[in-house]
């Protein structure tokens, strides 16, 4: 009898250990950490594609699409919910081919622009600068200007920050009065180039740190309280060197912050479709997408070496999930669908982007609307929501609340013989004393059991949402606008200060602790 006893429970054990209860997560609400700057929720809008024209801007005139200013109303009371604390315009590439003395004035009198790196399209140059600060200023989001280095002239940057922040008596103040615009805008975002080392100019990282010290030194702070806030374009991806280069070459009173690009694609010759890829195709996006955690650490010791005060900020203004685009749409539009898989690599990589959030104060999602990995879809008079529009709402929560440290262990989500880690995960305080906790299982089979121990915290209630869906593949479409949005989440129980969450496969969960 006693051996019978003895075998039960070492079956009980073996199967024990063979459930999903290797998830542990440990919330350090007694060693709060460093601000989570809201401005890494920032998105990015580029003259490309159906992003501006015929995507957010249809024009004042000859629509039927509810507008203000030319901007189409629903897209503007969609993008207000997600509290965009900054918006980066107008590129990318484009930036570095735009004049824009060529968007003021007169809209009939502007002359056209032909979009040489996207699609070849020619613009007539309607949506220009007023139009760009006026909607940041509907928006209430920060502007952030990538200057023309590439092909403009260091009197020409100089001359636009003059144009919207000076507000006494100059050129380009009166200018902008003649064109309607009073007030000077004051913006403090500026990108100094975008991608020198490629479309931005094909320059070596020594030659771009000389540029960029020229060009700082005539970008004017103004009499009107905007600290201008000086972007270097940074690296590509793990082009470590770049920022060595950089950090070494400028000098710090001049550089605010220095860019870094990193996509998520599986391959820049076969990038695979947006819908319909394959697990491999899936499994090889999420190591993209994971893979920024190791970069952040990598371009941050380099910075940390001639920066250890943590002075310049490490900006990631571009960032996403790149794929093919849509069949029989223009190659040059980047127009791809949204899926489960785009949601959580969004979670994955915000989780990230908290976790390092001393160094990392902004970054800018590619791109906003109609491109890339894109918030927001339109098709003639119909819009919709992404499944990454969703979790950038669920998790804005976050923004300016205090990063509280986490220890993680996790399951592994894994294909074939490869491994990645099934949960990642990020908490925060904000200013009412509210503790978010965001959740993301990559995994796409498994449901994932998760115990927490809120440490250093008092709780006594638990509320959430999850967003999820039967497939990764799910997506939302023209037709079936709300196939994937959130729900309130169900998975999760409070026992003392041991959270117990059951998190569903493929799925993005924020929990509010009170
Ligand atoms: O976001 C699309 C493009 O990707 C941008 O224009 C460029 O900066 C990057 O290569």
């Amino acid at each position: 009898m006693k051996k019978i006893t003895s075998i039960i429970a070492l079956v009980a054990m073996a199967l024990s250990f063979g459930a999903e209860a290797q998830n542990e997560i440990t919330v350090n609400a007694d060693k709060p950490g460093s601000v989570i700057n809201k401005h890494i929720y920032g998105h990015f809008a580029e003259h490309l594609g159906h992003c501006i024209y015929d995507g957010m801007y249809v024009g004042e005139s000859n629509t039927k699409i509810p507008h203000i200013n030319g901007v189409r109303k629903d897209v503007i009371e969609a993008l207000k919910k997600l509290k965009i604390p900054n918006l980066r315009w107008p590129g990318g590439c484009f930036a570095d081919t735009y004049h824009w003395k060529d968007g003021i004035g007169p809209k009939k009198q502007r002359p056209s622009i032909v979009n040489a790196w996207w699609g070849g399209v020619t613009e007539d140059n309607s949506f220009g600068t007023h139009d760009f600060l006026n909607l940041c200023k509907e928006l209430g989001t920060e502007p952030y200007l990538a200057g023309n280095v590439g092909s403009g002239t260091v009197k020409e940057l100089s001359d636009w920050v003059q144009y919207v922040n000076h507000n006494g008596v100059s050129p380009m103040a009166d200018l902008r009065k003649t064109n309607g615009q009073e007030k000077a805008w004051g913006v403090k975002f500026w990108g100094v180039g975008n991608e020198a080392w490629g479309c931005g100019g094909n320059m070596r990282p020594e030659y771009y740190a000389n540029i960029y010290r020229q060009y700082a030194t005539f970008m004017t702070d103004w009499d009107n309280g905007s600290k201008l806030f000086r972007i270097a374009s940074g690296a590509n991806s793990k082009d470590y060197n770049w920022t060595e280069v950089l950090m070494r070459d400028i000098p710090h009173h001049m550089l605010e912050g220095i860019a870094l690009h990193h996509y998520s694609v599986i391959n820049w010759d076969k990038k695979g479709p947006a819908v319909g890829f394959t697990e491999a195709q899936y499994f090889k996006t999420m190591q993209e997408a994971l893979f920024m955690d190791e970069l952040i650490q990598k371009h941050t010791a380099i910075m940390d070496k001639y920066d250890p005060k943590k002075k310049v900020a490490l900006v990631v203004d571009e960032w996403g999930g790149w794929y093919e685009v849509e069949p029989n749409t223009n190659p040059g539009f980047l127009f791809q669908q949204n899926t489960m898989r785009d949601a959580v690599l969004a979670g994955a990589t915000l989780n990230i982007f908290h976790k390092h959030s001393e160094r990392v104060r902004m970054a800018n999602l590619a791109q906003i609307v109609n491109v890339l990995q894109s918030v927001v879809l339109t098709s003639g008079e119909k819009m919709l929501l992404t499944p990454t529009y969703h979790v950038m709402e669920m998790y804005n929560v976050h923004q300016d609340a205090t990063n509280l440290p986490i220890e993680i262990k996790t399951n592994d989500y894994s294909f074939e013989d490869k491994k990645l880690p099934a949960v990642s995960a990020s908490a925060s305080k904000d200013k009412a004393g509210l503790v978010h906790i965001s959740l993301t299982n990559i995994d796409i089979r498994n449901a994932q059991e998760i115990s927490i121990n809120l440490q250093g915290l008092t709780a006594k209630t638990v509320t959430g949402r999850v967003l999820t869906a039967s497939s990764v593949q799910d997506h939302n479409t023209f037709d079936q606008p709300n196939k994937v949005t959130p729900t309130e989440f169900k998975g999760a129980t409070l026992s003392g200060n041991v959270l117990k969450v059951k998190l569903p496969a493929t799925s993005v969960v924020v929990l509010e602790v009170k």
